[in-house]
C-alpha cells in the first residue's frame, strides 16, 4: 500500500524523508516522491520505480526543514511520474501526499472543479485542488482543509504543506492509518511508526476524521468540526534493531529464522512467574460466554484461522467458523445467537478486516484481535487484543506472524476450556526446539527447491485434515514470492477433477503429520506418481518412511502446523531466490492491504 511521511524541524529534511520512505518500502509501491519547502518555494522530485531512483534524481543543493514524501501503490491512474505524489494545487501553493482511496472524486470534480485544469489521473489531486478552491473563496487554511475533509468520501491519510506558511505541517485522517511522532525540536507524520522510529518512539494515534496542525514544537489535533482534542502520546516498543536485516540477505530469511525465538517470547509473555498461562479474565469470559466463534481474516492470517478452528473445536469444544474478511462483508453467514468475533491480522490495518469490524461493532457483538502491531486500527477499535509479540515483520510474505498467530490461538483455546489436557506451553517449547533444528537444514531445502520447483510452472501441495490447512499456507508462500502457480489441495479431493492437471514432472508435495490420515495421503501421492508427477513428502518422524524428503521431529499432532510449515517457507524462499525474484517485495503485493 501507499505510505506517507512528513517532517518539520531543524534538520535538513531530504534524508529524513528518504529514509522514512525506505522504511515503508516493505508495504509495496511502484513510484515515490518528495517535496521540500525552502526559501518560500516548494521543490518536488518524483520517480517511477524504487526509492533509489528518487535518491539519484534529487537535487542535493536544496535544503529545507519542512517536507513530505510518498510511496505510491497505484489504484487510480497508472504508475508513472505524473501520477506519483506529491500533488500540487493549480497555483502551486498547496502540496499534498495521500494514502487511501477517494470514492466520490467524480462527484467532487463536477461539483467544485469545473474549469480547473487537472494534471494527473489520480483521485488525490482532487483533494489538493479543493483545499485551494476553498482558500481562494476566503476560508482560512485549516478551515479549508476541514471543509475538504467533510466533502470527501473514502479513506485518506494526508500530509499537506502550504507554501505561504512554512512553519506548519498539516495532516488529516480517515480510515487509513496515520500517526504523529513527537520529537524534541521537531515533529513527524507517517502511515507507520516504522518510518519515524529512528527519530522518536513517542506517537499520537490519530483517529478517523481528525485534523492536525504540526509545528516543530507542537502537535495539535482537532475534530473535523474544529474542536481541539487532548490526547497523550504512547511509547512504541519497537526496537530499531528489529527493523534491520542485519547479516541476512533478506528480511524473509531473517523472519523465518526468528520463529523459534518468537515462540519462546510468546510463552514468556503469556505465562506468569509460576508458568501458568495468563490471559485477561475479560477475554476468557467473553469467549466462554459465546456459543460460536467467528474468525475473520485474510491471506496467511486466514490460514492461521483455519488452524485456530481446529484448536477451538478440539481443545475447547467451541463451535468455530472461519470466514475470509472480504467474503464476510458481502455475504455474511447466518450468525449464531451469541457470536464472538476474532480478527487475526499481523498488521492490524487490513481494510477488509476493518470493514467487517465496523459492521460487527454496529451489531453490538464482542470483538477480539490477534495482531502484531500495538496501536494499529484493529488494536484500537476492538474490545480485546492478544498481541503476537513477533517483532516487526517486514517481508511481504508472512512467516513468523503465521506461527505466532497459531501459537497464541493454541494458548487461548487451552485457556478457554482444556478438554484434551494439553500443556500448550510445554508443547510450544518443544516446538521451538524442533523449529531450530529445521532451520539448520537450509542446504537441503535449497537443493529440493532447485530439483523440484525452479523450472516448474506449477506445483501442488496436498494433505488431509490440518495438513491440508498447512498446504494452503505452503502454497501461498510459494506462489507469492516465486510466482509459480501453486495450489494447496485436499489430497482426497484430487481424484474429483483436479488430478487432470497432473502431467509428467508436475511437482506434488505431500504434507503428512497426522497419524490417522498417513496412509490415505500416501496413496494419493502414489495416484499422482502414476500419472507422472514428481513427488516429495514432508512428514513427521512417527509417520515417516525412508523415501520421505523431509522428516520433522515429533511434536504434538494438534500443534504440528507450527513445524510442518517451516520447510515450506524455506522451499518458497529458495525457489524465489534461485529464480531471481524480489523476495521481500514481490510484484503486485503490499505488506499491509489498506484498501478493499
Ligand atoms: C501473506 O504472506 C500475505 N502477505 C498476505 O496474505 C497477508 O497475510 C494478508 O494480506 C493479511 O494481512 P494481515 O495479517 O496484516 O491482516
Amino acid at each position: 500500500m501507499c505510505g506517507i511521511v512528513g517532517y518539520i524541524g531543524f534538520k535538513d529534511v531530504k534524508e529524513i524523508i528518504l529514509r522514512g520512505l525506505e522504511k515503508l518500502e516493505y508495504r509495496g509501491y511502484d513510484s515515490a516522491g518528495i517535496a521540500v519547502a525552502y526559501n518560500n518555494n516548494i521543490y518536488i522530485c518524483k520517480e517511477k520505480g524504487r526509492i533509489y531512483s528518487l535518491r539519484e534524481s534529487i537535487d542535493r543543493s536544496i535544503t529545507g526543514y519542512l517536507g513530505i514524501g510518498h510511496t505510491r501503490w497505484a489504484t487510480h491512474g497508472e504508475p508513472n511520474k505524473t501520477n506519483s505524489h506529491p500533488h500540487q494545487s493549480s497555483t502551486g501553493r498547496f502540496t499534498l501526499v495521500h494514502n487511501g482511496i477517494i470514492e466520490n472524486e467524480e462527484e467532487l470534480k463536477n461539483k467544485y472543479l469545473q474549469g480547473v485544469k487537472l494534471n494527473s489521473d489520480t483521485d488525490t489531486e482532487i483533494i489538493v485542488q479543493l483545499i485551494e478552491k476553498f482558500v481562494n473563496e476566503g476560508e482560512p487554511v485549516d478551515l479549508a482543509i476541514r471543509h475538504t475533509m467533510s466533502e470527501l468520501k473514502g479513506s485518506y491519510a494526508l500530509a499537506i504543506i502550504d507554501k505561504e506558511d512554512m512553519d506548519t505541517l498539516y495532516g488529516a485522517k480517515n480510515k487509513t492509518p496515520l500517526l504523529a511522532g513527537k520529537g524534541d525540536g521537531f515533529n513527524m507524520l507517517s502511515s507507520d511508526a516504522m518510518a519515524m522510529i529512528d527519530y522518536t518512539n513517542l506517537f499520537y494515534e490519530i483517529k478517523d476524521k481528525e485534523f492536525l496542525k504540526v509545528t516543530k514544537d507542537s502537535i495539535e489535533i482537532f475534530t473535523i468540526s474544529g474542536e481541539k482534542v487532548t490526547r497523550k502520546p504512547y511509547k512504541a516498543d519497537i526496537d530499531t534493531i528489529d527493523t534491520e536485516k542485519g547479516t541476512y540477505p533478506h528480511y524473509m530469511l531473517k523472519e523465518i529464522e526468528e520463529q523459534p525465538f518468537v515462540i519462546r517470547k510468546i510463552i514468556s509473555e503469556y505465562t506468569d512467574e509460576n508458568g501458568n498461562i495468563k490471559i485477561s479474565p475479560d477475554i476468557l469470559q467473553d469467549v466462554r460466554s459465546c456459543n460460536k466463534v467467528y474468525i475473520i481474516a485474510c491471506g496467511t492470517s486466514y490460514h492461521a484461522g483455519l488452524i485456530g478452528k481446529q484448536f477451538f473445536e478440539k481443545i475447547s469444544k467451541k463451535p468455530t467458523e472461519v470466514v475470509i474478511a472480504s467474503e464476510f462483508i458481502y455475504n455474511m453467514p447466518l450468525l449464531s445467537e451469541k457470536p464472538m468475533f476474532m480478527f487475526i491480522s499481523q498488521s492490524g490495518e487490513t481494510a477488509d478486516c476493518i470493514s467487517v469490524l465496523s459492521k460487527i461493532k454496529d451489531m453490538g457483538y464482542k470483538t477480539l484481535t490477534l495482531t502484531n502491531v500495538k496501536g494499529s486500527t484493529l488494536y484500537r477499535e476492538v474490545d480485546h487484543t492478544l498481541l503476537l509479540h513477533a517483532g516487526p515483520e517486514i517481508a511481504v510474505a508472512s512467516t513468523k506472524a503465521y506461527t505466532a498467530q497459531i501459537a497464541v490461538l493454541a494458548i487461548l483455546a487451552s485457556s478457554i476450556d482444556n478438554r484434551v489436557n494439553i500443556d500448550v506451553c510445554k508443547e510450544l517449547s518443544i516446538i521451538a526446539n524442533v523449529m531450530e533444528s529445521l532451520c539448520s537444514d537450509k542446504e537441503k531445502y535449497k537443493s529440493l527447491a532447485e530439483k523440484y520447483l525452479v523450472n516448474s510452472r506449477n506445483c501442488f501441495y496436498i494433505g488431509r485434515s490440518m495438513d491440508y490447512h498447512v498446504c494452503l499456507e505452503a502454497s501461498l508462500k510459494l506462489k507469492e514470492i516465486s510466482y509459480i502457480q501453486t495450489e494447496g489441495f485436499p489430497a482426497g479431493e484430487l481424484k474429483h477433477g483436479t488430478i487432470a492437471l497432473i502431467e509428467k514432472n508436475t511437482p506434488v508435495i505431500g504434507i503428512i503429520t497426522q497419524e490417522k490420515i498417513n496412509l490415505n495421503t500416501r496413496s494419493n501421492i502414489r495416484e499422482v506418481e502414476a500419472r507422472g508427477a514428481a513427488t516429495m513428502i514432508i512428514s513427521m518422524k512417527k509417520v515417516s518412511q525412508d523415501t520421505d524428503a523431509i522428516v520433522i521431529d515429533n511434536v504434538n499432532e494438534l500443534l504440528s502446523p507450527l513445524v510442518a510449515i517451516i520447510p515450506a517457507q524455506y522451499l518458497a524462499y529458495y525457489a524465489a531466490l534461485l529464480k531471481g525474484c524480489d523476495i521481500d517485495k514481490p510484484r503486485n503485493l503490499a505488506k499491509s492491504v489498506t484498501v478493499e
